[in-house]
């Protein structure tokens, strides 16, 4: 798979950096080519009022690199990794600007619908959050979020990871070991087992096949 990490902190080097540091050595160790990006050398401006961004064709007119980003590296993805530390119980505001602008391209009055709903579709997906507060309460309106937009996007939502930190690096001090769970996860983010069943969901009452004998 053709794994994109998509790295949201303003502050370089971080703890949610490190976090995907650790996820992507994980997937290249499972065979899966990385493409690391900082989310800040593409997207400086929020969405804005489509009535007066747009071009005389339709296209998006806001002066930054994130068509590059969608075109280059989004859509040829397999899978997409979104790492980002907790502001304000969210996630980081260029992280939300690059969900918002995807109505950009989306809408069917964009000349770009056609190629792009497609292609945001039918992804595996992975989150990485780190923060300073550890109480569960913290990250969980983000995880649901996450849960939201990913079912939004029929992206598969492969497993997320919290690491708790605040200066930098210091996620790699959480006893919790989050570094070695987004190892993990990025070993796994090709197979990992993502179900969501329905009343009527054909299934076995076993979720891991018959159990392996001594
Ligand atoms: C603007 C801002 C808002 C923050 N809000 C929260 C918060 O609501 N809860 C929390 O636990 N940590 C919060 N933090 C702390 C960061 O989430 C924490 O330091 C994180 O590890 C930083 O990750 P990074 O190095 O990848 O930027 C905030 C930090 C900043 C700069």
């Amino acid at each position: 798979m053709k794994v994109l990490v998509l790295s949201a902190s303003p502050r370089r080097e971080g703890n949610s950096w490190a976090l995907a540091q650790s996820l992507a050595k994980g997937a290249e160790e499972a065979g899966h080519t990385i493409d690391f990006v900082q989310l800040s050398d593409y997207v400086e401006a929020p969405l804005g009022d489509c009535r007066s961004c747009r071009l005389s064709d339709r296209s998006c007119g806001i002066a930054d690199d994130y068509e590059r980003l969608l075109f280059d590296h989004v859509l040829p993805a397999d899978a997409i990794v979104y790492a980002t530390p907790l502001h304000f119980y969210g996630m980081t505001g260029r992280l939300k600007s690059f969900f918002d602008r995807f109505f950009c391209y989306t809408s069917a009055s964009s000349p770009h619908t056609g190629e792009v709903v497609p292609g945001l579709m039918h992804k595996r997906a992975a989150v990485l959050i780190s923060c300073e507060e550890s109480y569960r309460g913290a990250t969980l309106g983000l995880e649901a979020q996450f849960q939201e937009l990913t079912r939004y996007l029929r992206q598969d939502l492969a497993g997320v990871v919290v690491g708790i930190g605040n200066s930098r690096g210091e996620v790699e001090r959480d006893p919790a070991r989050p570094l070695e769970a987004a190892a993990d996860l990025g070993r796994r983010l090709g197979d990992a087992h993502v179900t969501d069943y329905r009343l009527d969901t054909d299934r076995s009452n076993r979720v891991w096949g018959p159990s392996v004998e001594a």
